[in-house]
């Protein structure tokens, strides 16, 4: 080879750097946006599948295909695909799902930004959607239409902690040849796998209970082998690529998903046996309480706890709000869930919900005095001792 001087040196002599024997423990970030392909002979065999295929970051890095093997594992599904943002991975998921003429039954209980795309976003594209409570048989069932081609819901609702019958809602589904779409966030593949209950698509926000760190950003789409290269496509051109960056802080905090959530779950419960019994709190929702109307239902379709949301009625009264929320010292008011930490947000005010339609609010179940804790993994001693002295603030 030819003498190179150094600049050229530089740039080009230490970009991979000879490893021996030893293989990293962990999975490096690979920020690279684009890689080398030999010649000819090896950008077909990429092509045609015979290789690993990575050319631009766009369409894949190492860091994705680790993320979304890991996420297809946990989902038992037959493959995933990982992009920007829990919001992108439902817009993706339903534009591959359906198409302009198509009807979406949608569970009226679902967040409310997804809510927002549905009513006010996929409609300009000839989408219709209808909003339903699936929990009623009735509704649910008129609601069909010779067009219905996906019905889209939760497992448990935010933030009232309603439990939808996902067997139920696929059977009927599936009669009428309709997909089943199952945004399984707050559920996480910890406590259920719709897939093996029937459902085609999950979705989840990798933001919240999945990366669990509040740290990193990103979505998945977890279905048949098919549908999954259908969406990928779809998320190439749309460009709602996952950096890799935070593609590797999800894949790595994966790692401690189980332990995390099983120890949210026990907080969480115990916090709800708490606050029920006190006098200051008119209702707690948590599917683990057994006066709580969906406790069976849970009971049957969750394994491993009965996950790390819950939600409790403080009374209408703003300043008792205002006050609780200013004197808790370790619980943070923080308008996101799924975190180590424990975090409060007030949903009443949560900008997607101030933009629904009149009435959607109140249908979802959302009063001026309801309060949503995300449990983390602190000592219970220490949460409970927080929420105790707030409300002795609030009596003095
Ligand atoms: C149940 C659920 N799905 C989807 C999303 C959207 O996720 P992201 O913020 O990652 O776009 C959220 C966000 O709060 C959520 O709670």
């Amino acid at each position: 080879m030819r003498k190179r001087k150094k600049e050229t040196k530089i740039l080009h002599d230490w970009e991979s750097v000879d490893l021996g024997r030893n293989i990293p423990d962990a999975l490096p970030i690979y920020p690279s946006t684009a890689f080398s392909i030999d010649d000819l002979d090896h950008l077909e065999k990429m092509e045609t599948g015979h290789t690993a295929n990575f050319q631009y970051a766009r369409s894949n890095t190492p860091n994705h295909t680790a993320l979304s093997g890991a996420l297809a594992t946990a989902e038992e599904g037959e493959a995933a695909v990982v992009c920007s943002a829990g919001m992108a991975a439902i817009y993706a998921a339903v534009t591959s799902a359906v198409k302009p003429g198509d009807h979406v039954i949608v569970s009226d209980y679902i967040y409310s930004e997804t809510l927002n795309l549905f009513l006010d976003y996929f409609p300009d594209m000839g989408i219709t959607c209808d909003l339903v409570d699936l929990d009623n048989e009735k509704s649910y069932l008129e609601a069909f239409q010779p067009n219905t081609r996906l019905v889209v819901t939760e497992i448990l609702t935010n933030p009232t902690l309603q439990v939808i019958d996902v067997p139920y809602v696929v059977q009927e589904a599936h009669r009428r040849d309709a997909l089943v779409m199952v945004d399984n966030t707050f559920t996480t593949p910890v406590l259920i796998n719709p897939i093996t209950l029937g459902v085609d698509i999950v979705v989840h926000s990798c933001t919240k209970f999945i990366n669990g760190h509040n740290d990193a950003t990103g979505g998945v789409i977890v279905g048949k082998n098919d549908f999954i290269q259908k969406v990928k496509e779809r998320i190439v051109i749309y460009g709602s690529f996952l950096s890799p960056h935070d593609a590797w802080m999800i894949h790595r905090s994966m790692k401690t998903m189980g332990l995390r959530v099983t120890r949210q779950c026990e907080n969480a419960w115990a916090l709800a046996k708490y606050l029920q019994q006190h006098p200051q709190v008119r209702k707690v929702f948590y599917p683990g309480l057994t006066g709580h109307l969906g406790h069976d239902r849970a009971s049957r379709m969750l394994t491993g706890g009965f996950g790390g949301i819950l939600s409790f009625d403080l009374g209408d009264e703003k300043e008792t709000i205002q006050q609780f929320i200013r004197s808790l010292k370790t619980i943070r008011f923080v308008p996101t869930l799924g975190g180590v930490k424990t975090t409060l947000s007030y949903p009443a005010v949560w900008g997607s919900v101030l933009s629904l339609p009149p009435g959607v609010k109140e249908t979802i179940g959302i009063t001026d005095g309801l309060l949503r804790l995300s449990v983390g993994i602190e000592h219970i001693d220490d949460l409970i001792g927080d929420i105790e002295d707030a409300f002795s603030d609030l009596s003095s």
